[in-house]
C-alpha cells in the first residue's frame, strides 16, 4: 500500500514535471499553432469569428490564411504594384489568382491593414476604414476544394444543416473556374477593367467599354440548341465549365446544356483543374493544368488583327505583318498612333468651330463588322456627310462594292488593313478643345508669374535701397558720433534705427 503511495506521487511528479514542460514550450515556441500571434502566419481549414490577421512585411507575393482541403487553393493577402494589397483565392501550384476581392480602394501591404472575420470578412485599416466587406453574419468561413470562397451559417443544433451566406463564385472577377456558374446577372471583367463578358437571353458576348456608359459588343456565341432548345420564360441562361472540357450553357431547370463549346481537351481525360480567362487585350482563353503548367485549350480570338484594339486608337492591323497607324505620317513605333485627348465625342459646346481634322484612308475594313449596324448609302461622300453632320460620329467605313457604311458611335480603335482598295475609312482627329484653354491658361498664367516676379523685383530693390540709405546714414552718425560735432540731419534720421539696429543684433 505504502510502495504504491510512494509509486503514485512519484508519478504525479513526473507527470507534472512534463506537463510543465510541455506548457513551457507551447508557452514561448513561436510555432505554437493557436496563438494570436501565429494565427496570421498559419493557414487554417477554416476562419472562425474573432479572426484577425495582418500582413507580413517581407511576404510576397501571396500570404495565405486559409486553405482548402485538397491543398490546390488558398486565400490570403495578394500583393499588387508592389505596396497595395488585396485578398485573393490563388491556384497553389502557380500562384494564378483565380478570385480578387473587389475593393472600393486598394490597402496598402503594411500592419495597419488588417483582415478579420466578426460574420463578416472584413478588409480594414484604422485610418481609411473599412476597404471591402462581405456585409454577412456568418459563422465560418471555408474554402472548398473547386476554389469557392464560402461563409456558413450553421443552422439549428446538431443536426449540422447550414448553409452558404455569401460565395465568391458569385462574384466573379476574370475567371471562371470549372464547375462555377456564370449567371446573367454576373460579368467577367478584365483585369484592366477595359472589357467585359456577359450572357444574352440565347448567347454569350464579349463586350468593350470603348465609350463610357455604352458597351460594344465585339464577339457573340449564340447558343446551339442542338440537345435541347431554350424555352422562353422557362428560366435565366446560365454558363459553366464542364470538367469533360467544354464551356456549356444552360437554361435553369433543364438538364441538357443548350449549347456546348468544347475546349481542345474535349473528352480527352485531363485531370487537372479547368479555367476561363478575361484577357487584358480582350481575348476569352481557356487553360488546363497539366501539373506543372497551364496549357492553352481554347481561345475566342485566334486572329489577333480581330481583337477589339490590338494597335491602339487610330491604329492599322495587317494579319501576318502586325501594327501600323491609320495616318501613315506617324510611326507605330513611336508608341501611339493618336496622341490626343480621346475622351468625350465631338458635341462640344463651341459648335460653331470645327473641333477635328479628318483622316481618310484606303484598304480599310472594320474587324467585328458582322456584329456592327450599317446604312446603305450610295456613295462615299452620302456616307461621311452622315457622320460629318453627326458630332456622337467618329468616323465612318464605307464599301463601294456594297455602298454599306458603318458609321463608328465611339472612339476610333484598331481597324483592319485589306487589299481592297475600293473599302474607305474616314475618321475624325480631335483637334483638343482642351489644349487650346490649357495654352489659354498657361498664357495668362505666364503673365501673372511675370507681373509677380517684377512686383517682387521691385521690391527687393526698395528694400534694399532702403537698407543701404540707413546704413549710410548710420555710419555717417556712428562717424560724426565719434567726431562729436552733429550738424545736419543725419543724426536725427541715425538716432531710431541705430537704436533698432542695436535691438536686432542683441
Ligand atoms: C463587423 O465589423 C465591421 C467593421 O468594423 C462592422 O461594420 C460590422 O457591423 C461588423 N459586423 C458584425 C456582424 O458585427
Ligand atoms: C472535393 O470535395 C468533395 C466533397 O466535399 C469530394 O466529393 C470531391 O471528390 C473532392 N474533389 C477533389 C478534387 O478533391
Ligand atoms: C450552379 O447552378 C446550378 C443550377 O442552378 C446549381 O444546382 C448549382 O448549385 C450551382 N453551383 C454553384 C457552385 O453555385
Ligand atoms: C500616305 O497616304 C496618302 C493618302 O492616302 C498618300 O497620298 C501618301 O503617298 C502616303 N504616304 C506614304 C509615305 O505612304
Ligand atoms: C466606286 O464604284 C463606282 C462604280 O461602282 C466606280 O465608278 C468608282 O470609281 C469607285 N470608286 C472607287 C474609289 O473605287
Amino acid at each position: 500500500m505504502e510502495t504504491f503511495m510512494i509509486n503514485l506521487v512519484n508519478r504525479l511528479r513526473v507527470t507534472q514535471f512534463l506537463l510543465t514542460i510541455i506548457i513551457t514550450t507551447l508557452l514561448y515556441s513561436p510555432t505554437w499553432p493557436f496563438s494570436a500571434a501565429a494565427a496570421s502566419t498559419t493557414t487554417q481549414l477554416e476562419l472562425l469569428k474573432g479572426f484577425k490577421a495582418t500582413p507580413d512585411p517581407s511576404t510576397t507575393p501571396f500570404q495565405a490564411l486559409l486553405q482548402d482541403s485538397s491543398n490546390n487553393f488558398a486565400f490570403g493577402f495578394l500583393r499588387t504594384n508592389e505596396t497595395l494589397l488585396t485578398v485573393a483565392v490563388i491556384h497553389l501550384p502557380s500562384y494564378e489568382p483565380l478570385w480578387v476581392a473587389n475593393p472600393t480602394r486598394f490597402a496598402q501591404w503594411s500592419d495597419t491593414t488588417q483582415l478579420s472575420f466578426n460574420g463578416s470578412l472584413v478588409l480594414s485599416d484604422p485610418r481609411s476604414k473599412v476597404f471591402w466587406s462581405t456585409g454577412t453574419q456568418g459563422d465560418r468561413v471555408v474554402l472548398l476544394n473547386s476554389s469557392n470562397l464560402q461563409i456558413i451559417q450553421s443552422l439549428g443544433g446538431e443536426s449540422a444543416t447550414q448553409s452558404a451566406l455569401w460565395q465568391s463564385f458569385d462574384f466573379p472577377t476574370n475567371t471562371l473556374v470549372e464547375n462555377q456558374n456564370l449567371t446573367d446577372k454576373m460579368a467577367l471583367v478584365s483585369s484592366n477593367g477595359k472589357y467585359s463578358m456577359r450572357l444574352g437571353e440565347d448567347f454569350w458576348g464579349l463586350y468593350a467599354a470603348f465609350r463610357q456608359g455604352s458597351d460594344k459588343n465585339y464577339y457573340k456565341h449564340t447558343a446551339m440548341e442542338v440537345k435541347a432548345q431554350i424555352v422562353k420564360g422557362k428560366g435565366p441562361i446560365y454558363a459553366q465549365i464542364n470538367s469533360d472540357g467544354y464551356l456549356g450553357m444552360y437554361q435553369l431547370g433543364t438538364r441538357p446544356p443548350v449549347d456546348i463549346l468544347p475546349f481542345t481537351s474535349f473528352q480527352r481525360r485531363v485531370n487537372g483543374l479547368l479555367r476561363l480567362r478575361l484577357e487584358p487585350d480582350g481575348n476569352l482563353k481557356g487553360y488546363y493544368w497539366d501539373g506543372s503548367n497551364w496549357v492553352l485549350n481554347y481561345q475566342a480570338i485566334s486572329e489577333p488583327c480581330e481583337l477589339p484594339s490590338p494597335c491602339g486608337s487610330y491604329g492599322f492591323c495587317k494579319p501576318g505583318s502586325g501594327c501600323s497607324c491609320l495616318d501613315n505620317r506617324t510611326d507605330f513605333n513611336s508608341g501611339q498612333c493618336f496622341r490626343g485627348v480621346s475622351a468625350g465625342d465631338f458635341c462640344g459646346d463651341d459648335v460653331t468651330e470645327k473641333n477635328f481634322w479628318v483622316l481618310r484612308r484606303e484598304g480599310v475594313e472594320l474587324p467585328y463588322k458582322e456584329l456592327m449596324s450599317y446604312k446603305t448609302t450610295s456613295s462615299l461622300e452620302q456616307c461621311e456627310s452622315l457622320c460629318e453632320r453627326s458630332c456622337s460620329c467618329w468616323g465612318a467605313v464605307y464599301s463601294n462594292g456594297s455602298g454599306f457604311c458603318y458609321t463608328l458611335d465611339y472612339p476610333i480603335q484598331t481597324l483592319l488593313s485589306v487589299g481592297d482598295q475600293s473599302k474607305m475609312g474616314y475618321f475624325k482627329v480631335r483637334i483638343s478643345p482642351r489644349r487650346h484653354r490649357v495654352g489659354v491658361l498657361f498664357r495668362a498664367m505666364i503673365g501673372v508669374l511675370t507681373g509677380i516676379v517684377a512686383v517682387l523685383v521691385g521690391f527687393i530693390g526698395f528694400v534694399v535701397y532702403k537698407k543701404w540709405m540707413k546704413r549710410r546714414g548710420q555710419k555717417r552718425f556712428l562717424e560724426e558720433g565719434t567726431g562729436g560735432a552733429s550738424p545736419g540731419p543725419y543724426k536725427d534720421l541715425g538716432s531710431a534705427s541705430f537704436r533698432s539696429l542695436e535691438m536686432c543684433s542683441r
